[in-house]
């Protein structure tokens, strides 16, 4: 397997949110998002024809943003892409600032077609308010896909979002695998829906959510049995390690809210006569209402 280079790739969970892009592509241009990018035969291609815009490649996948980073290795010449692997939700909520958005495209998005999984589905009202916000005025976003009742369903979550919209259906030309693939079972038209931004409509940024560190006087790691929460916030207790000699506990939870479902470790640790409840260091997360709830719940445990 061809080595690749990690270069493009954004830690979004260690830079400052949100995600001032003229710094990380040391210049001021024209700024392109492409969502989904699978192989990122699109994204290079886009890359190389327009070097004078910059490219941010969004895809939650592992394997394909691995195939991304390796095509751009070998091409070289695409030093205006940076990728983001994560929930698109997310990284329009939190790693844009509004009104920065030149172009969004989204080629072939996942049409979940039946009907108990039509809550997945990207493109909905409340997303599309979102993605508004992040363009620019008169900015424009692509949705190109091959299955018509999907098309008809973003319609429908058009309504109110400030976006003027135009439909048509045209042959394959943006040449990515799954554009082959439908191409090569036989459909000859797909449907391209152009949104225009005609007004703006307002989402704050989202936040970083402030994360407490708390102090017991004791703690006792045979008596730590930790309540699994569920609802809007669901805590889900994994396991936890426990160093007597150094004096320090690591709990591991899974922590799943709204769009995002998270590992996560609280640490309990000894320090003079005090232990202290906190994150743990040195791991990936974004600090969210959940994960400010999981240390309180690791917490209150410890304590009893
Ligand atoms: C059907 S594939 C299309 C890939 C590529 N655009 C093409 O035309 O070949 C849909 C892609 O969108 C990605 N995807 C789906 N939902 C996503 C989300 N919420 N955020 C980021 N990527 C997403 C999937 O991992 C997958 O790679």
């Amino acid at each position: 397997m061809m080595a690749y280079s990690l270069k493009p790739l954004i830690t979004h969970q260690h830079v400052e949110r949100p995600i001032t892009w003229s710094r990380q592509f040391n210049r001021r241009a024209p700024l392109d998002v492409e969502i989904g990018f699978g192989l990122g035969e699109f994204l290079i291609r886009s890359a190389l024809a327009h070097p004078q815009r910059d490219y941010v490649g969004i895809e939650q996948h592992q394997e394909r943003v691995t195939n991304a980073l390796t095509r751009m290795t070998r091409t070289r010449a695409a030093t205006n892409i940076r990728i983001l692997k994560i929930d698109a939700r997310l990284a329009l909520e939190r790693l844009f600032f509004p009104k920065t958005i030149t172009c969004l495209y989204c080629l072939f998005p996942c049409p979940w077609p039946k009907t108990g999984h039509i809550k997945h589905r990207l493109f909905a009202n409340k997303f599309l308010k979102i993605v508004n916000s992040r363009m620019k005025h008169r900015g424009k976003v692509v949705i190109v896909t091959d299955s018509r009742s999907y098309i008809e369903w973003i319609l429908g979550q058009v309504k109110d979002t400030g976006f003027h919209y135009c439909l048509r259906t045209v042959p394959p030309q943006y040449d990515t695998k799954f554009e082959r693939k439908w191409h090569s079972d036989g459909q000859q038209n797909f449907y391209e829906l152009v949104l225009t931004k005609i007004t703006h409509q307002s989402v704050p940024v989202k936040k970083d959510t402030p994360l407490q560190s708390h102090a017991l006087k004791q703690f006792d790691p045979r008596r730590f049995y930790f309540k699994d929460q569920t609802g809007d916030i669901t805590v889900i207790f994994k396991e936890m390690l426990f160093d007597p000699v150094k004096d320090k506990a690591m709990v591991h939870l899974v922590v799943a809210e709204l769009d995002i479902t998270q590992h996560f470790w609280v640490s309990i640790i000894k320090r003079g006569k005090i232990w202290r409840v906190c994150k743990a260091d040195g791991q990936s997360f974004l600090p969210t209402p959940g994960v400010a709830r999981a240390i309180e719940l690791v917490y209150a445990t410890a304590q009893c």
